[in-house]
């Protein structure tokens, strides 16, 4: 039998991570672009832009978002961005080098089943087999902690938070909040727009300095930003108004947790509450594991802990699972 690559890729409403068993890893923003019209396409010299490509020419382009939370996923011209971003992200590891290629895939939770055999559509011809898995899965796999542990993902459109005991999870075992990142980035500019009137910011704006300074917990810090005004420039402390944009996600997050150890099996509850693990970027946050931990400590013991690289994590412990899972467990999509 001739060389297999296994691939494990992370396809994220924000951002998507592809990492291979020849060592390879890459991450791209999941946005695709495409010239608006001739002018632009000679311009731009290409059909089709990736990521940072796509957005740095964001005003001679379509974009699209395939992935992102609303995005119908049977709209064609979105169906035709993700197949080429997908494989776009499979080109970046060099499967044509090997024979065949063997893949664990993460999706976002808010892409249902039917959704799924697009996607199978989308590998077709690109992957030999695959396997689909969810995110908080992939990532407890990836660090070792399958036995018994909460994985709360905290990505772009949505967190997920998991129960996860040494084998897949159902349905059941996971729930999805539309309270995650981009939610955030909403709570945030409506803050700013709300004490500093006229204020002309943009999601992207406010979502670079969320990710400089977010922190909850402690004394407030300052976070000196400059703004447009009316088209006028003005320099402002945000520091306050990013402590409370960030802390209004700590309930939901905390009664997330919550309802999800009390369904598990009652023995198992201490074990769960004491292995509460954030992942996703969202886990960037300053202070977060400590601030969830205290919201949650009504529960019992608790001990909750952030991973390390979370942007990476989901595509490496799918990676680890491509390895390690029998052929069996593949269906093969040829
Ligand atoms: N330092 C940070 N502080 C707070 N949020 C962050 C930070 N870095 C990244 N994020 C947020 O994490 C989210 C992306 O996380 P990710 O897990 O990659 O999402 P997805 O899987 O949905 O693509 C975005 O909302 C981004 O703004
Ligand atoms: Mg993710």
């Amino acid at each position: 039998m001739g060389e297999r690559l296994y691939v494990g890729i992370d396809l994220g409403t924000y951002q998507s991570t592809i990492a291979s068993s020849a060592g390879a890893s890459h991450t791209i923003e999941t946005v695709v672009g495409r010239p608006k019209d001739p002018i632009a396409r000679n311009f731009l010299g290409r059909d089709v832009l990736f990521g940072n490509d796509a957005l740095k020419n964001k005003l001679a382009c379509n974009i699209y978002r395939p992935m992102a939370a609303g995005v119908a996923q049977d709209d064609d011209a979105n169906l035709a961005a993700a197949k080429a971003f997908v494989s776009h992200l499979l080109e970046t590891v060099d499967p044509e080098e090997f024979d065949e290629v063997f893949g664990v895939i993460c999706s976002p939770s808010h892409v249902s089943f039917t959704d799924k055999s697009n996607l199978v559509a989308t590998l077709r011809g690109q992957v030999n087999a695959i396997m689909v898995v969810t995110e908080p899965f992939a990532t407890a796999f990836g660090i070792e902690e399958i036995a018994s542990s909460i994985v709360v993902d905290i990505g772009a459109g949505t967190t997920d938070i998991a129960r996860i005991y040494g084998t897949f999870p159902t349905e059941e075992d996971q729930i999805t909040l539309q309270e995650a990142g981009d939610w955030l980035d909403e709570a945030l500019m409506e803050l700013i727009r709300k004490k500093y009137t006229g204020a002309q910011v943009t999601k992207d704006m406010v979502r670079r300095w969320k990710e400089e300074v977010s922190y909850v917990g402690g004394d407030t810090r300052e976070a000196i930003v400059e703004l447009s005004v009316e088209g006028k420039k003005q320099v402002v402390d945000i520091g306050d108004l990013v402590q409370e944009a960030c802390e209004s996600i700590i309930p939901k997050i905390g009664n997330g947790i919550k309802q999800i150890v009390a369904g598990a099996d009652p023995e198992y509850q201490p074990v769960l509450r004491n292995n509460v693990i954030i992942s996703g970027g969202g886990s960037l946050i300053e202070g977060l594991a400590a601030r969830v931990a205290d919201e949650i400590s009504d529960i019992g013991d608790v001990n909750v802990w952030c991973v390390e690289e979370p942007i990476d994590k989901v595509a490496t412990g799918a990676l680890a699972l491509a390895q390690q899972m029998p052929d069996e467990m593949f269906t093969s999509i040829n």
